[in-house]
């Protein structure tokens, strides 16, 4: 067997078998499948699609290129969740420190930035000290001793996906349906946990841009974590606006901890409430949803969730000071504000350009190697059905350089559609499957 015959394969739109689907995964994470024959083969498989036998073979063969974790000596009840992506998503960073306060471990393993979504490794990564690559033994270890660890994807979970999910964000091959299921799903498989909830983001700043997309790609996971023994839920939420008010890496953590203290936007408030809640049934804690609901807020309101958050960055290495006086954390030099072009009221604020100009600033990467500026983003003020009044700020821009800021100033100023009848805030959770 050899790569270029399995790449021409691809290339010709059949169908691989497991046999190659292995050789490449393995040949790939042994470094002898070089990066440019690599890429040939995920743009053939993006452009040609796969069955759901090779997208199984392709997850399987993932999630067994490192070691894949049994967590049950922990806990049987773990939770674990994950995000197909977004502009502005720092659920992970609010949600995990809340669940893992009430009870449920969390062992987490999250994803850098890929294409214009955020990644919560860079979010964590912008807390100076803050280690997300530590080993398996220290991640179990963590979740054992304060019930949660929060880590990059380390080198001996799921390596393959570390390096094929750099690839695809460099070479434009990130929105696949096939590539996105195994993706996720290898690396919830190699983390262990027997139930997993996944956020399927859908609208302009996600990868699924429509309902369809978003369902098909969900059916796909669950049916994934079927056949490998896991309990897999979606929910369906709404990504054509950023979500909260910031995007950027520092200027998200902030507005974690804000809302983990209990200062949260509506938004943040639905996907929190509801994602916990889910959270807390699936582990045993609770069917009734609205009163899980109700046990979400106390715990955030009586200080615990805080807390908890301010435990797991000091036990990866981080400096909580920056945690407890946000002010510390290093702004942009460069800060400007985005002004209405007129009166009326926000009918559309396009995650998709928000999310271009955050990369374009530096808060993610063009190429895979690319360093990213943590205090570099977009501060967003007025969200869709917000009422505005003309030359009001309606948005500011973090940057590095007045060039970039002048520049992002003018996306972000196309991101929004105002007109002059009033407007009705869209729904977030949109569905539950
Ligand atoms: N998140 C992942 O982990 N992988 C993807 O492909 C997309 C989102």
């Amino acid at each position: 067997m050899n790569i270029k015959d399995i790449i021409e394969n691809k290339k010709r739109g059949n169908e691989l078998t497991k046999e190659e689907i292995e050789f490449f995964v393995n040949g790939y994470t042994k470094g002898e499948i070089t990066d440019y024959q690599a890429s040939a083969l995920i743009m053939a498989i993006c452009l040609n699609g796969m069955v759901i036998r090779e997208i199984s073979d392709l997850t399987m063969a993932m999630a067994y290129s490192g070691e894949v974790l049994d967590l049950s000596d922990i806990a049987p009840n773990i939770v674990d969740k994950h995000s197909t992506g977004g502009v502005g998503d720092k659920i992970t960073l609010i949600l995990m420190p809340i669940i893992a306060s009430i009870g449920v471990p969390v062992a987490k393993m999250s994803g850098r930035g890929l294409g214009i979504t955020g990644g919560t490794v860079d979010k964590l990564q912008s807390i100076p000290g803050y280690v997300t690559d530590i080993d398996i033994k220290e991640f179990k270890q963590n979740v054992k001793e304060i019930g949660i660890s929060l880590i990059s994807q380390s080198m001996d979970l799921a390596p393959a996906d570390k390096k094929i999910y750099a690839l695809r964000d460099a070479t434009a091959c990130v929105d696949s349906i096939p590539l996105i299921a195994s993706s996720i799903m290898s690396k919830k498989i190699a983390s262990g946990a027997k139930n997993i909830i996944l956020d399927v983001t859908c609208g302009k700043g996600a990868f699924m841009e429509t309902k369809k997309d978003a369902r098909v790609l969900s059916k796909l996971m669950k049916y994934i974590g079927k056949n490998s023994d896991r309990n897999v839920m979606c929910i369906l939420t709404n990504m054509n606006e950023p979500v909260g008010y910031s995007v950027g890496n520092s200027l998200e953590v902030v507005e974690a901890v804000k809302a983990l203290k209990g200062d949260m936007s509506e938004d943040v408030k639905e996907i929190i409430l509801t994602f916990g809640s889910y959270m807390l049934k699936m582990a045993g804690l609770g069917d009734n949803i609205e009163e899980n609901k109700a046990r979400i807020m106390k715990e955030i309101e009586s200080g615990k969730a805080y807390d908890k958050f301010v435990e797991v960055v000091k036990k990866q290495g981080g400096d909580i000071s920056y945690i407890e006086n946000l002010d510390k954390f290093e702004k942009a030099p460069y800060i400007m504000p985005v002004l209405s072009p007129k009166a009326g009221y926000v009918a559309d604020l396009s995650a998709e350009l928000v999310g271009r100009a955050s990369v374009e600033l530096g808060a993610g990467r063009q190429r895979k190697e690319d360093e990213i500026d943590p205090r570099v983003g977009i501060i967003v003020c007025k969200k869709t059905g917000d009422k505005v009044e003309k030359e009001e700020a309606i948005a500011y821009v973090h940057a590095n350089s007045p060039e970039k800021a002048e520049e992002a100033v003018l996306k972000v100023k196309n991101a929004y559609t105002i007109v002059d009848k009033k407007v009705k805030k869209p729904s977030v959770i949109l569905e539950i499957l």
